[in-house]
């Protein structure tokens, strides 16, 4: 009896489309769902030459898959992930591999991995970005874990995956739970963008007055040209769609109030606790945040009523600005993301190839963009840099930019338009690039009230000073 190369649990919209790719590429392949809706979807799929079962019992599914098994989980993250392994684990043997496909938490997949080994079998945790497209047609693929469990899966990662240049979005991004944390980072990094291009819609918007139309052909040159990425093109078509209930622009009754799965809040969360600053992530998801307390906003815009907006005298200069000022917002975000992956790789013992993580997000993933081309080579010359912004071309891009990110955000600030993402993107440039920032004061003040010692800059060892107070 022929067995299948591989099994899906889990055949939701990511799921089920993922098992197409995979049979697409001439792997045999089973699904599983509890639900048997999916399973009778699955199974009158009229797919030519692909050759898929569903099943709707979880022995009998487990049954027809070829040792070692490899059994990939497209489940929501969180408990669901330990309900399949609670059912599925004793069914499986010795050297068999469950792969979670989902965005789960990396010490979750930390604990799994563990506890799965203490069972003889692999635990493998994979970043899949791309959306349902993506899944189809094409995904950045992020797996971590075991280095012997990757071999195995290796070949088809590479051939279901988004081909960039004729290489595969996909490669080992380290050990445990490496993969899962890549693709966190990857979503904190779409947070900061994605905050960044809804300000430069808003200065375009309220600072040069542009309509809906005029938006569109921004973003078409934008996506044109050096700024060409997966966001701004999606952006552009957003731009040109109608609604369907009355007249005008969809993007114009959408209720300004965004939706977070947490993959930010968990970027944000885990900069702090190992030591990174990634200012622009962190505001990103605030900000989304900020957005939800819209009848609050509503009394204060009311309390707080602003100036007239300043139109800017040359319009094409301006939007010429605010692009730059965009470029170079992201790419500091990038910037700060990929700190995170640096500092991340050492504290938990991941080693992440920094230089493949940007190879497989040029392609497939939400946060593809002509800069990663840009960051390829940065790490090409230099595997170990710790920061994009320490690179010599990049550092040229960066100079020819600053100045409209600057003036751009100064615009912003003289006419109250509200740019947290560009402002913390700045900030963090100009505070990444300073010699000597205030904090020799902070320290001061922190051993003036709490004796907590300072270091000096002309001699080593730690200092405390009894500090004369003058109302003493
Ligand atoms: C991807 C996306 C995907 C999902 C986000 C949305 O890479 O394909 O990042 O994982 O769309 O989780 O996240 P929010 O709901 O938090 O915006």
């Amino acid at each position: 009896m022929e067995k299948y190369n591989y099994g899906m649990v889990g055949l939701g919209v990511m799921g089920i489309n993922l098992l197409y790719n995979i049979a697409d590429h001439g792997f045999s392949i089973a699904g599983f769902d509890l639900d048997s809706n999916k399973v009778e979807e699955l199974q009158g799929s009229t797919l030519p030459g692909i050759d898929v079962q569903g099943f709707a019992l979880l022995d009998a599914f487990v049954s027809k898959l070829e040792n070692p098994r490899k059994i990939l989980l497209m489940v929501p993250a969180g408990k669901p992930v330990d309900a399949v392994l609670n059912s599925l684990t004793p069914l499986l043997s010795e050297g068999d591999i469950v792969i979670d496909a989902g965005n789960s938490y990396f010490e979750d997949t930390n604990r799994r991995v563990a506890e799965l080994k203490s069972k003889k079998l692999h635990f493998m945790g994979i970043g899949v970005s791309g959306g349902e497209k993506g899944a189809r047609k094409g995904p950045s693929i992020m797996p971590g874990g075991d280095s012997e469990a990757f071999n195995l899966l290796k070949p088809m990662l590479e051939s279901i995956a988004a081909q960039v240049d004729g290489e595969a979005c996909a490669s080992y991004m380290g050990k445990s739970s490496a993969g899962h944390y890549v693709k966190m980072v990857h979503n904190g990094i779409e947070y900061a963008i994605m905050q960044l291009i809804s300000e430069a819609y808003d200065l375009l918007k309220k600072g040069a007055k542009l309509n809906n139309q005029q938006l569109y052909e921004v973003f078409k040159d934008w996506n044109n040209g050096e700024m060409n990425s997966f966001l701004i093109e999606i952006t552009r078509d957003i731009f040109q769609q109608k609604d369907d209930l009355k007249d005008g622009y969809l993007v114009d009754v959408i209720l300004d109030q965004a939706g977070a799965k947490g993959t930010g809040k968990w970027t944000s969360e885990q900069a702090m606790e190992i030591g990174v600053s990634i200012p622009t992530i962190d505001i990103s998801v605030g900000s989304r945040i900020l957005s939800s307390y819209k009848n609050e906003r509503i009394k204060a815009s009311e309390l707080y009523s602003k100036n007239e907006i300043l139109i800017p005298e040359n319009t094409e200069l301006f939007i010429k600005e605010v692009g730059d000022a965009l470029y170079l917002a992201t790419l500091i975000s990038y910037a700060q993301g990929l700190a995170l992956l640096v500092k991340a790789s050492k504290e938990y013992g991941f080693d992440i190839p920094l230089k493949d993580v940007v190879k497989i997000w040029r392609g497939g993933c939400i946060i593809r963009s002509l800069q990663l081309e840009k960051f390829y080579s940065a790490y090409t010359k230099d595997p170990n840099l710790t920061n994009i912004l320490l690179d010599q071309d990049i550092s040229d891009l960066v100079k020819s930019k600053i100045n409209s990110l600057r003036k751009t955000a100064a615009f912003a600030t003289a006419n109250g338009i509200s740019t947290l993402g560009i402002q913390t993107a700045l900030g963090y440039f100009d505070a990444y690039t300073t010699q000597s920032l205030p904090i020799n004061l902070i320290q001061a003040q922190r051993d003036y009230f709490g004796a907590h010692t300072y270091q000096r800059v002309d001699r080593d060892g730690i200092f405390h000073t009894h500090w004369s107070n003058i109302n003493d």
